[in-house]
């Protein structure tokens, strides 16, 4: 059995609703539960706790006769006092505490397994970042249904993903985590992965799990991008820039939410009942249910708005924090709570209602071994389809910044190829962060993804030149010699997967420095350079890696790096990735987003000016824009076209633009549609993804893609803080990036 690195251990319910109930256990059943159950139970069932295992290395220090740490947990099971476990694995292991809770307790209340897969269970696909720039939310909704299969066939039944924090600023490490910085581009890829694990509302089924957007909210919006700091944004940005994302999710049925560990202007995210009733529960009438990250019910304690830990459960619970994660406060001080009146009974009954409704949406009331099946624990773990699916996400997941002289596709045969760089081996550094069962040993490497893909393996040279941190000796110089003696230089350098994710914020986004000392030296052969930058977040290129002649952004694409690598480095694919994130050009430039506003002083396009909004040393123009990503062929864009010059208050217009491959191959073609809206009652961002379009095209092929637009997409967070369009003037681009395009015009009418 595989161990985990980390173990840590109206919407909804319209959509669960209007389906037939698949459970036959109904509120009427849930009702009469509640009743029989003593408030030691009820906390029980707010008690969210990390797996334990057979030989945990705690049982060495156990005194004759005292149970093991697993015989521990089974008999909290038995007692009631658990109501799920995280990060288990194994549909045996999760029998044997099922079998404790639907046998052997009291009121056999169904226990739920839970995870954290955030890009994949056992097969791991790319991070959701990388994923993100496929721009195919259809894309995400299968990796996320395929890797709910392969999950709940080993037991889960609720997966704590996914992460839909917009990431603004490229020092927070758990940007690789969310889809990006953008707004429309987050919330489609939230709503996708919703309905790919829960199968589209069949949340009963077997093979279904319920999603847990988080981290509610507004957590990526850290102060410096320093992970867990302070996050003190206005309402107004929260309610149009991190609130959509979970918006999406609930709207696709997201029947879980996690709180955040942050502060939000000065009030946490767990004790933030704003939050958590105001917007969650009272404007978008939220069923589900509300959980706490790990153990952040006793950070209110450290964040100083809690004296004790007895008080930090009043605090949360009372805010909206139905279930408490590996604290076990909430067992321990609720029952107390309750008898001293400080908490009412009836909010111990909701709160357990909804993690009462929670499993019974799950059918684990029916069915509770249905997820438990070792017989389909083998037949859908590591499928062949599931491999398949690895290597065509992580394909369509590499971005191609860059390709002077037309250096990619390589030829697989007649050149020598050194391989360069600390990340060209594995099988460390290739699934990237947050993976808790993964089976790195046969995640494919980029040097045997290459090695598979060329007619004659010994033109290849390996070479790794340095540390992902640090210079090795003599590594320069072989790597000096293996480019001197070769045609073409790839150079897979980046960060370490231990770079990006929780806790691993960084103050500059660049290349470390050891392998830029190796990119200047490699370079200075003159040999043509093919940088395959490894991330979990934009970084700012300089020197040598900057001025390399071609650039693919590989992320970490997980079990199968190496063929999609080179799937795209051959040109079996063309490449058709775009950036979910602009890549500035300095560390200090950060946070750096398209969306920004103009600023009373907007520094002109091109050389610098006193007095404008720029910094000293630079112009303000991105190094990589939001939504670029090159191809194999080149693609012309019409100016676009308008169906009127004006758009009624209560009707539609529709844009549309040709859009032609004049080059000599088959690509995917992402066409992004931007607005702006001229003049309003609040600033608005120079430029708003709205919609966008992936379009096949056979060379010499023309399409024309067209776009509806109504009101809807013109409305803002007005004065007021509540949305509001307002009439007058817009500019309209479709365009392949958010600083290419020509702007054409058009005027949205007042109502009649
Ligand atoms: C993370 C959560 C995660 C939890 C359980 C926390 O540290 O912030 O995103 O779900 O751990 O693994």
């Amino acid at each position: 059995m595989a161990k985990p690195r980390k173990n840590r251990g109206l919407v909804a319910a319209l959509l669960l609703c209007a389906a037939p109930l698949a459970s036959a256990f109904d509120d009427t059943q849930i009702e009469a539960l509640i009743t029989k159950m003593t408030p030691e139970e009820k906390a029980g069932q707010l008690t969210l706790v990390a797996a334990v295992y057979e030989h945990e290395p705690s049982d060495n220090e156990r005194q004759p006769g005292e149970p093991t740490a697993m015989q521990r947990q089974l008999n909290e099971i038995r007692e009631g006092r658990i109501s799920a476990v995280f990060n288990g694995i194994g549909a045996n292991w999760a029998r044997q505490l099922q079998r404790a809770a639907v046998e052997q307790s009291r009121l056999k209340i169904p226990v739920l397994i839970s995870v954290d897969a955030i890009h994949g269970f056992h097969t791991i696909y790319p991070v959701p970042l990388a994923e993100a720039a496929s721009w195919d939310p259809a894309l995400a909704e299968r990796v996320a249904r395929a890797t709910a299969v392969e999950a709940t066939a080993a037991g889960v039944a609720w997966n704590l993903a996914p992460n839909v924090d917009i990431a603004r600023d490229a020092r927070w490490g758990r940007g690789v985590e969310g889809a990006g910085e953008d707004v429309l581009l987050a919330s489609r890829f939230a709503a996708a992965r919703v309905r790919g694990y829960q199968k589209g509302g069949r949340l009963a089924d077997d093979d279904a799990m319920m999603a847990t957007p988080k981290h509610f909210a507004g957590y990526g919006g850290a102060e410096g991008g320093l992970d867990y700091n302070v996050v003190d944004i206005s309402e107004r940005t929260l309610r149009e820039v991190y609130l959509p994302p979970f918006k999406a999710a609930f709207d696709a049925g997201a029947g879980a939410v996690m709180a955040g560990f942050h502060e939000i202007g000065g009030i946490p995210a767990m004790a933030n009942s704003a939050l958590l009733d105001g917007v969650l529960r009272r404007e978008w009438q939220y069923p589900g249910l509300v959980i706490s990250d790990y153990a952040a019910d006793h950070e209110l304690v450290e964040h100083g708005v809690a004296a004790d830990d007895r008080a930090a459960v009043k605090l949360a619970f009372m805010a909206g924090v139905d279930m408490s994660m590996t604290s076990r406060l909430y067992q321990q001080y609720l029952p107390e709570l309750v008898a001293s009146g400080d908490v009412p009974m009836t909010r111990l009954d909701q709160a357990v209602r909804r993690v009462l409704r929670a499993k019974r949406n799950l059918g684990l009331f029916d069915r509770p071994y249905g997820r438990m099946d070792t017989a389909r624990e083998k037949r859908f773990s590591h499928t062949a389809d599931m491999r398949a699916l690895a290597r065509e996400s992580a394909t369509r997941a590499i971005v191609m910044l860059k390709n002077d002289h037309d250096l990619l596709p390589l030829p697989r045969t007649g050149k020598r190829l050194a391989l360069i760089g600390p990340l060209a081996g594995g099988p460390a550094d290739l699934n990237g962060p947050w993976t808790v069962f993964d089976d790195r040993h046969d995640a494919v490497s980029v040097e045997a993804g290459l090695r598979a893909a060329i007619a004659d393996p010994t033109l290849l040279s390996v070479t790794r030149g340095s540390d992902i941190d640090a210079p090795l000796e003599g590594g320069i110089a072989a790597a000096v010699a293996a480019a001197a003696a070769a045609d073409v230089v790839v150079l897979a350098i980046g960060e370490g997967e231990a770079m990006s994710g929780e806790a691993q914020s960084r103050t500059e986004i660049v290349i470390p420095a050891a392998q830029q000392a190796l990119a200047e030296a490699v370079a200075a052969t003159g040999k043509p350079l093919v940088v395959l930058l490894r991330t979990g977040r934009a970084l700012a290129l300089t020197g040598a890696v900057r001025d390399a002649d071609a650039t693919l952004v590989t992320w970490f694409l997980g079990a199968e790096t190496g063929h999609a690598i080179a799937d795209v480095l051959f040109g079996t694919v063309s490449p058709s990735g775009r950036l979910p994130v602009s890549f500035p050009q300095a560390s200090g430039q950060v946070p750096y987003y398209y969306a920004h506003k103009s600023t009373g002083r907007p520094p002109p396009p091109g050389p610098l000016k006193e007095y404008t909004a720029r910094y000293r040393e630079l112009t303000a123009a991105p190094l990589y824009a939001f939504g670029h990503g090159l191809s194999y062929s080149t693609i012309e864009y019409s100016a676009p076209a308008l169906s009127a010059r004006t758009m009624p208050w209560n009707g539609r217009l529709k844009a549309s633009a040709t859009i032609r491959n004049t080059g000599p191959r088959a690509v995917d073609e992402t066409a992004q549609l931007y607005v702006h809206d001229r003049v309003a009652s609040v600033t608005r961002p120079v430029r708003e993804l709205k919609n966008f379009l992936r379009v096949h095209l056979a060379p010499g092929e023309s399409r024309e893609v067209s776009f509806e637009l109504s009101r809807a997409d013109l409305e803002f967070i007005g004065t007021e803080l509540k949305p509001v369009a307002e009439p007058g003037e817009f500019d309209l681009w479709i365009a392949p990036s958010a600083v290419d395009g020509s702007a054409t015009q058009f005027t949205l009418m007042p109502p009649l």
